[in-house]
């Protein structure tokens, strides 16, 4: 298994070393290609990702991210969109799960669901004409997309309590009726039980009622959406993991950004980009690994090795060491 490993800018550079720290300790067989991409290289350089750089990534099975910092100028091409689309990372996997000792802005901590948002079609078509007086954006919804995105969250639904919640505005996005519709298709052919759910009530109950939820599979904007604000239901942005993933390849990354006005500091929480090598080594099939991983950051945090974000003194690597530490222990 070849890992392209990409820190980025800011914090990136920070808690990426971290997670690798980590994925380190359990000495499996990963040849890490490391890469630079992102802002800093486009100013020192003028690109901030080559088409070799590409290919670089497209010989490895999987990339793991940092963060990139992205500024207005029409010369800078986003990384991230690039590579999402190169790739063909169709499903955007967000888990939103307490983590022990730590509440976010609702206090409570019963919950346990997963956002799995289509992530190369909807509203980030790409089609698009702004002018003056008028500008658009052309909204698609394929069957095809529909159809995987909605296989690969009824396949994870079966892995827990096999409860689907299709989350779409098709009362007036008449687009939105083929994605429901498929989506419905879907879920009654794996025997997955299912419900939907409008956008706006479901931002509502989301807040009011997350314990209700397990699986919840939309469109692109809407769990974009989505699954920022239920960052808060966790508590810290530095917390939050994400997958990106396709039929062959995968990209981990934190949800945070660069977060320039930490950066430098050695105080950024690594932990979400430890929660990435966990979901990595969930899609290598090593499950066992990754049980290690929650059960080191357990105890990170209730020996309170905890950065300033979560109300500690902790430094980044700190952390980074001790989570790397409990995992070699338990190997032992
Ligand atoms: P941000 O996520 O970088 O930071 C938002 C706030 O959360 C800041 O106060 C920051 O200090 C804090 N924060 C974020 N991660 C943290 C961590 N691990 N530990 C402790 N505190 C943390 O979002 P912001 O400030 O809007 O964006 C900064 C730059 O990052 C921008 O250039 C933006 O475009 C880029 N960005 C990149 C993303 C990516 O590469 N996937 C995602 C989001 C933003
Ligand atoms: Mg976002």
């Amino acid at each position: 298994m070849k890992l392209a490993v990409i820190e980025g800018d800011g914090i990136g550079r920070e808690v990426i070393p971290e997670a690798v720290k980590v994925l380190d300790a359990f000495g499996l067989e990963i040849e890490k290609v490391p890469m630079e991409l992102g802002y800093a290289r486009w100013e020192r350089t003028g690109t901030a990702m080559s088409n070799e750089d590409l290919e670089t990534i497209k010989g490895c099975d999987a990339v793991l991210f940092g963060a990139v910092t992205t500024v207005p100028d029409p010369n800078y091409k986003s990384v991230l969109l690039t590579i999402r689309k190169e790739l063909d990372l169709y499903a955007n996997v967000r888990p939103v799960k307490p983590l022990p000792g730590v509440v976010g802005v609702t206090g409570r901590s019963d919950f346990d669901f997963v956002i799995v948002r289509e992530n190369t079609e909807g509203l980030y078509s790409g089609i698009e004409e702004i002018g003056h007086d008028l500008s658009w954006t052309k909204r698609v919804v394929t069957r095809k997309g529909s159809e995987r995105i909605s296989e690969y969250a009824c396949k994870l639904a079966k892995k827990r309590k096999n409860k689907l919640t299709i989350v779409h505005k098709s009362n007036v996005l008449k687009s939105d009726k083929l994605f429901l519709d498929v989506c419905k298709q879907t879920a009654v052919a794996h025997g997955v039980e299912y419900t939907d759910m409008l956008v706006d009530s479901m931002a509502y109950s989301l807040m009011m009622h997350p314990e209700k939820y397990d699986v919840v599979v939309t469109t692109n904007l809407f769990g974009d959406i989505l699954s920022d604000m239920c960052a808060a239901l966790v508590g810290s942005l530095g917390l939050v993991p994400s997958a990106n993933i396709g039929e062959k390849y995968a990209f981990f990354e934190p949800v945070h950004g660069s977060a320039p006005d930490i950066a430098g500091k050695g105080i950024a929480n690594p932990l979400a980009a430890i929660l990435c090598v966990k979901m990595l080594l969930e899609w290598i099939g090593r499950e066992k690994e990754a049980t290690i991983i929650d059960r080191a950051i357990s105890h990170v945090l209730e020996k309170k090795i905890i950065t300033p974000d979560l109300g500690g003194t902790s430094t980044t690597a700190e952390v980074g060491h001790q989570v790397a530490e409990y995992v070699k222990n338990s190997l032992k």
